[in-house]
């Protein structure tokens, strides 16, 4: 995947770095609004044709080097039987979250990745579309994904998790592995369709320590990378994990993507200079004009100092209140100022 494999031999400036925006295809868009006063949004992810067209829009709207495909990361959850709703102003509830070593037990083995081959099709149709653009494909990472799973739906201190992990660790260790094992097959699925890169969203992973996460989540991430390195580049992003991402980028990602909490560089010198990192406007500042974008934009880009593995990307996820002509305005000064 040329745009998004960035060479790892020269030093030198190479022009402007690949951007995408994470959440590029949502919300703030009217187009995407007006798609979903028609079908809910697990009606979009399930309808390839819908979820093709809402990823290659984005892409064509904003003028990004990359498009991912249009998911979600509890969709694999609703497979394993937890009952996946969204109400309005909720976000996701699980009907039948995952309390005991049973819950785990209980869990039916079915075939995820076939389940879920609507996402295959919905990458098949965007590759064919989008030409030479990569699309990536995307699962989330075995923690994020279980914290969901414990809690219910989201959480802002996933006390409920965390004790789970503590008084459970045989449960927990097993809820692990089989969403592991799920994500990898559902992966290496979305390989098979086209898809030229993986990320794997671990959000809420800096909620750990990091004793907790060499403990309790580097031995399933390892394997996943394990996996997947041979088939596909990947990215391995989460936010707050200013102390963890040595052991994050120990497990074997390619690419790291970090949040706005953390500068640039001293990422790089954390994780080592041959790594990728991608990352990190804060999303909040495409709330703002374009003086103040331009400024951002250029601190990132200074920080990244045109190092050739930098992919530049928000810190997390594009708001729903964001104008999309700021949005197009950062990838465009984002090409300006890369290319000086
Ligand atoms: O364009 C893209 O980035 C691809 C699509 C994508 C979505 N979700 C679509 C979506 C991706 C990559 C995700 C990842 C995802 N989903 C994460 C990891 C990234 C992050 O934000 O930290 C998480 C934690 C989820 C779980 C999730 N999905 C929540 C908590 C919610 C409800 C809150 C919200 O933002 O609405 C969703 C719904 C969701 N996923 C929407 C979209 C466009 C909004 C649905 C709608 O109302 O149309």
């Amino acid at each position: 995947m040329r745009a998004l494999r960035p060479s790892s031999t020269a030093d030198q400036k190479s022009g402007p770095p690949p951007v995408w925006l994470m959440r590029q295809a949502g919300r703030y868009q009217r187009e995407y609004r007006e798609i979903r006063e028609r079908v809910s949004f697990l009606e979009l992810c399930r309808t390839p044709d819908l979820a093709a067209q809402v990823t290659v829009f984005a892409v064509r709207q904003l003028e990004v080097d990359a498009a991912i495909i249009f998911a979600d990361i509890l969709l694999i959850l609703d497979e394993l039987g937890l009952g996946l709703r969204f109400e309005e102003n909720h976000g996701p509830i699980f009907e039948k979250p995952v309390r005991s070593l049973a819950d785990v037990d209980a869990l039916p083995e079915v075939p995820v990745h076939e389940n879920l081959a609507y996402v295959g099709k919905a990458i098949e149709i965007a590759v064919k579309e989008l030409g030479s653009t990569p699309v990536i494909g995307f699962a989330g990472a075995p923690f994020t994904v279980a914290s969901y799973a414990i809690e219910g739906g989201s959480s802002r201190n996933f006390t409920r998790t965390k004790c789970f992990m503590y008084q459970e660790p045989v449960a927990f260790e097993r809820l692990m592995t089989r969403l592991t094992d799920a994500t990898i097959d559902y992966l290496k699925m979305q390989i098979a369709c086209g898809a030229s890169c993986v990320q794997l969203f671990d959000s809420w992973v800096g909620c750990l320590s990091p004793f907790d996460f060499d403990t309790f989540i580097a031995p399933h991430m390892k394997r996943l990378f394990d996996s997947i390195t041979p088939l596909s580049p990947s990215i391995y992003f989460g936010t707050t994990t200013a102390g963890l991402l040595e052991p994050m980028s120990a497990t074997g990602p390619d690419i790291i993507g970090v949040d706005w909490r953390l500068d640039l560089d001293r990422a790089w010198s954390l994780i080592g200079q041959e790594r990728g990192i991608q990352g990190n406007l804060d999303p909040v500042v495409l709330l703002s004009d374009r003086a103040t974008i331009k400024s951002h934009a250029s601190r990132v880009l200074e920080q990244a100092a045109g190092r050739p593995r930098h992919i530049f990307n928000l810190g997390h996820g594009i708001l729903p209140q964001t104008p999309v002509d700021n949005a197009r305005y950062l990838v465009e000064v984002v090409r300006e100022l890369g290319s000086r």
